[in-house]
């Protein structure tokens, strides 16, 4: 049932041509565990999955030489072509590839050892193998790419092709990215091989699709022409690859011992102790994140000393963090790709930035806002390489002087003044960068569930008599309530633990808040209230304070600086919460988890891949240059050094696998309830909710892409629950990649195909629809700051006020909202990281959009991945025509930036949609 086509009997209309037989070329016809000759003659005994009739008997013909009657020859030969990526360094220096050495292993042909190893296995149960040594051919400018040629002479009992292990005798690494025999037979390698140098264990590559030699003792060599998708579950794995199969595993677990090497290919897991640099200076140690003091997702271990100011803390290093090789892109894409971007943009502007900046703080005026766009910073000269690299920000290199310059941001492009107006400000809570977090209230009065003998007296301060003020005129408190007319942003409880500690901190400041909203009768939300809180402090009792829209002057500029802190928390919990936690950080357990249980040749391994490109190589880049201590994040977002404590603990109370899937997580907010009469099933509380609206329509096309794939490798709920490479899997992603969490109640169990669904949906659905939603639209939504400032640094001016702060606050209110806006270092950090946070890669790999050659090599997931592409298709035009429609008004009216984010494919660069298949940036 796996593979329907294996037992098709041979026809002729399938039979290939033989191929110049024994032209032996470069071909070595030995064997580690069984030899072969092409003079010698065999019986083929593998008559598992082809019976093919002979066509003539060979009984007759066992003592004669191959090379006189080639038809009557027990082996054939078959050509094979290596692709290899060249790497940038070899590109731009115009070299082929390697140094002196490596030419030398060029001129005598032998660059590359590969054996390909039969599903069979031989009379005396060992492996068999056919070894050739590949020889460079040539560079194709068309492809970029350069290839080698090799020829094998392969028996006629060889059987099926399983495997190729590989030997690279240069003296640096390749990037293999496909061999292809002329038999029909492909490897898609898409992976470094190291120099035999450096690794001695041969790298193993398994098929993704082959044909069946049907021949045997026949005097004509049969081939089948028959695409057999060889993604195989471990107890359907032919015999002579179980133990190839496992020796891959087992060297990609490694012994969890050492200090990693580039070369190294180990997945294993680590707790997050490299944030902070205790050897630098005490001010920047950081507590460990993993653990049971602050429970979070394990990363990638790379096995760097411990500090010696710290034994609980692990060695920083200037160079990027050891990730497994597969994963590091960086020598073969392109200089635009996004990691070398963001880098450039670390290393090089942010400094630059920081010195033609210092000794300013405020903004003086709005106006000095604005020429960040219209006119710049003006820095000194910068290197040329950076500026090319960063066309979008720094310009103008040919002169004595450069200029970094933001371009305007969508939002302040189409309405410069969207950001004052409070329905805007509600309308991003549906249709803007963080569209996770708003919930119904459900239950009145508002408490806290925080100890009331630490952080006050409970109760929210936002009262029934408020509510019935602000919406008198449509309904009653009650009716809003039971009507589910009254929904919340609450980061009243997350945040008020770290008030008091975030206020000892320089330059910075804190509150718990809520932040109240009505849906009205258009559809629309309009704020109710917000509420800021500081818990007692310094021997001061709790101070909790409500703000309102209001309609005199003194209370409207007080509600503005109540919205421009609700917006810095808001802001962090998106970027260190809907973003870098739910997407990022809890991620990359599941590639660690399926590198390790998962082989190549398994089908879930094969589904999931793509989802995965890049995580880990972004995500060891923002260990070492944003959320460390001291890093980006830190100086410019509101919780300062405690922001990643903060991860953790939103971790720790907030993430649940089982709510990570959008209809889960939207059913979790009370966003929506469960109906099975609706499209998705699921019914809206807020009907236009753009986010929800598309990204159900990208959640339901990948669960049916992922019901038809897994139906078709599991037929039976039986083979879930035996298959030890996939319950391995799922056990270590919650045991140990997430097993801070692994006593939790809710993790789904993995039995059926439907459990096995909801899983991989889910994976696949945060690394692509949820990632996109919170990532992509982060320059348009955060470029121009006014709008979502991830910082505010005065408290509110009526919060325990002296005289002279009170009246410089009545004198001059704008002086104080800029005084609580990001500092100008600060502001333009931001930018300039969001503006490459949110750049499309010129190669980036979006959802849908291409096939990858497993599923292509077996008809019915190419079926179902086609099915799956068409309803993305679709959804092109289904978001053009509600981003046009007048009666949505979260995603359609005046000035309104459309809502884009989940439209499935976009150009290269900043352009507010797009959803890649992974979390690439
Ligand atoms: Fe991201």
């Amino acid at each position: 049932m796996l593979k329907p086509t294996i037992n098709q009997s041979c026809s002729l209309n399938n039979l290939l041509p033989l191929h110049k037989p024994f032209v032996h070329g470069d071909a070595i016809n030995n064997s580690s565990s069984s030899a072969y000759s092409p003079t010698i003659l065999r019986q083929n005994t593998s008559t598992k999955k082809c019976n093919a009739t002979p066509a003539r008997s060979t009984s007759a013909v066992g003592n004669i030489k191959a090379a006189v009657l080639p038809f009557l020859t027990k082996a054939t030969t078959v050509k094979g072509v290596i692709t290899i990526k060249p790497t940038i360094r070899s590109a731009l220096s115009g070299v082929i590839i390697g140094d002196v050495a490596d030419g030398v292993s060029d001129l005598l042909g032998r660059s590359f050892l590969l054996e390909l190893v039969s599903e069979d296995l031989d009379s005396k149960g060992k492996r068999k193998t056919v070894k050739a040594y590949a020889r460079y051919k040539a560079l194709d400018f068309d492809i970029n790419v350069y290839t080698y040629e090799c020829t094998f002479n392969i028996p006629n009992d060889f059987g099926e092709i399983g495997a190729v292990m590989v030997e690279n005798e240069y003296s640096k690494k390749m990037f293999f990215k496909e061999i292809v025999l002329d038999n029909g037979v492909t490897f898609t390698c898409e992976s470094w091989v190291q120099s035999k140098n450096d690794v001695q264990a041969k790298r193993i590559f398994f098929t993704n699709k082959s044909t069946r030699c049907c021949g045997g003792a026949l005097t004509i060599i049969w081939w089948r022409k028959q695409l057999i998708t060889i993604s195989y579950l471990p107890s359907e794995t032919p015999e002579a690859l179980k133990s190839l199969r496992a020796e891959d595993l087992e060297s990609l677990r490694g012994n969890g011992e050492g200090q990693r090497k580039s070369q190294d290919r180990i997945y294993d897991y680590d707790v997050y102790n490299d944030l902070g640099a205790p050897g630098l200076s005490i001010s920047l140690a950081r507590p460990v994140l993993g653990g049971e003091q602050h429970p979070y997702p394990r990363r990638c271990r790379t096995g760097r000393p411990m500090s010696t100011k710290d034994p609980l803390s692990e060695t920083r290093t200037i160079l990027p963090f050891y990730i497994p090789c597969d994963e590091d892109f960086s020598e073969i894409k392109t200089v635009q790709f996004g990691a070398r971007t963001l880098y450039s943009v670390l290393h090089a502007v942010i400094p630059i930035l920081k010195s033609a900046l210092s000794g300013r703080d405020k903004f003086p005026l709005f106006t000095h806002i604005d020429l960040l766009f219209n006119e710049g910073v003006n820095v000194p000269p910068v290197e040329g390489g950076i500026a090319s690299a960063l066309p979008r920000l720094v310009k103008g290199v040919e002169t004595a002087k450069a200029v970094i310059k933001f371009e305007t941001p969508e939002t302040l492009d189409r309405d410069k003044f969207s950001w004052f107006r409070d329905e805007e400000f509600c309308r991003q809570m549906l249709a803007g960068l963080n569209p996770c977090s708003i919930q119904l209230v459900t239950e009145w009065p508002l408490m806290s569930k925080l100890d009331p003998e630490i952080y006050g007296p409970p109760e929210s301060a936002i009262t029934k008599e408020i509510v019935q003020q602000e919406i008198g005129g449509c309904m009653t408190f009650d009716e809003a309530l039971a009507q589910k007319k009254l929904f919340m942003l609450d980061y009243h409880d997350l945040l008020l633990p770290y008030v008091n500690k975030v206020r000892q901190l320089e330059g910075t400041t804190l509150y718990g808040s809520r932040t109240l909203l009505f849906l009205t009768s258009s559809g629309t939300l309009r704020p109710v209230a917000i509420e800021l809180t500081r818990p007692p402090s310094d021997g001061k009792p709790q101070w909790k304070q409500v703000y309102t829209p209001t309609w005199d002057a003194t209370g409207a500029w007080l509600w503005k600086l109540a919205k421009a802190h609700v917006l810095s928390h808001d802001s962090a919990y998106h970027q260190l919460v809907s973003h870098w936690l739910r997407s990022h950080c809890v991620t990359e357990p599941y590639i660690i988890a399926t590198n390790r249980h998962l082989s190549q040749m398994h089908p879930i391994n094969r589904l999931l891949v793509p989802h995965f490109r890049y995580t880990m190589q972004i995500n060891a880049l923002a260990r070492l240059a944003l959320i460390n201590a001291g890093g980006i994040i830190e100086s410019t977002f509101a919780p300062g050094k405690y922001c990643m404590q903060l991860c953790s603990d939103a971790y720790d109370q907030l993430w649940r696998f089982d709510h990570e899937a959008l209809p889960a997580d939207l059913i979790s907010r009370g966003l929506a309830v469960e109906d099975p009469t609706a499209p998705h099933g699921v019914k809206l509380a807020i009907e236009d909710y753009p986010f929800a609206n598309d990204g159900l329509l990208i959640f339901d096309a990948i669960k049916q892409w992922a019901a038809s794939y897994v139906n078709y490798y599991y037929p039976q709920a039986n083979l879930v629950e035996s298959d030890e490479e996939l319950q391995a899997w799922w056990n270590d992603i919650r045991t140990v990649g997430h097993g801070d969490k692994k006593d939790e109640p809710w993790w789904p169990e993995l039995k059926t195909q439907d459990d096995l669904i909801r899983i991989v949906s889910t994976i696949m659905w945060v690394c692509s629809g949820h990632h996109s939603a919170v990532n992509f639209g982060q320059y348009d939504f955060a470029g121009y700051f006014p709008n979502r400032p991830t910082i505010a640094r005065t408290k509110m001016p009526d919060e325990d006020p002296t005289a002279e702060d009170w009246q410089t606050f009545l004198k001059r209110p704008e002086d104080v909202l800029l005084s609580c806006f990001p500092s100008q270092i600060q502001a333009t950090q931001v930018m300039s990281v969001l503006d490459v946070l949110s750049s499309h890669s010129p190669d980036e790999e979006y959802i849908g959009a291409n096939i990858e050659p497993a599923w292509e090599a077996e008809p019915a997931i190419k079926a179902a991945f086609e099915e799956f592409q068409g309803r993305l298709n679709q959804l092109e035009g289904i978001i053009d025509s509600r981003n046009s429609d007048p009666l949505l008004k979260n995603r359609s009216g005046a000035g309104l930036v459309p809502y884009q984010l989940l439209k499935p494919y976009s150009e290269n660069g900043v352009t507010g949609k797009g959803v890649p298949n992974s979390i690439s940036i």
